[in-house]
């Protein structure tokens, strides 16, 4: 089966747990499907993305992209501009240390 254009990596690790994963995972998901985008984006919760101090966090390949510090608001932009018009949502992104 051939890969989805995007992969979304949601922090399942501790911190970004205590701090509200699973409305982020289900903001994303409902947007996903509001959206139509379930051939286009593959989510998976993945192990700590080294973002403790900013839960909850979110990846997203090609990149990646760092989203950091989330709220089911900012998901559902995320989800509209980055992932349906392509267009990363640059305040909203995380500097990543080389
Ligand atoms: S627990 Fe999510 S970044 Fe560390």
């Amino acid at each position: 089966m051939d890969e989805k254009p995007y992969r979304v990596y949601v922090c399942g690790n501790l911190h970004c747990q205590a701090n509200g994963k699973d409305h982020i995972l289900r903001a994303l998901e409902d947007a996903i499907w509001q959206f139509g985008l379930d051939a286009k984006v593959e989510v998976r919760v993945s192990g700590c993305q080294n973002q403790c101090d900013f839960a909850p966090n979110l990846k997203i390949w090609p990149g990646p992209h760092q989203y950091s510090q989330l709220t089911p608001e900012k998901v559902r932009r995320i989800a509209a501009e980055h992932l349906r018009d392509d267009q990363p949502v640059a305040e909203l992104l995380q500097r990543l240390q080389d």
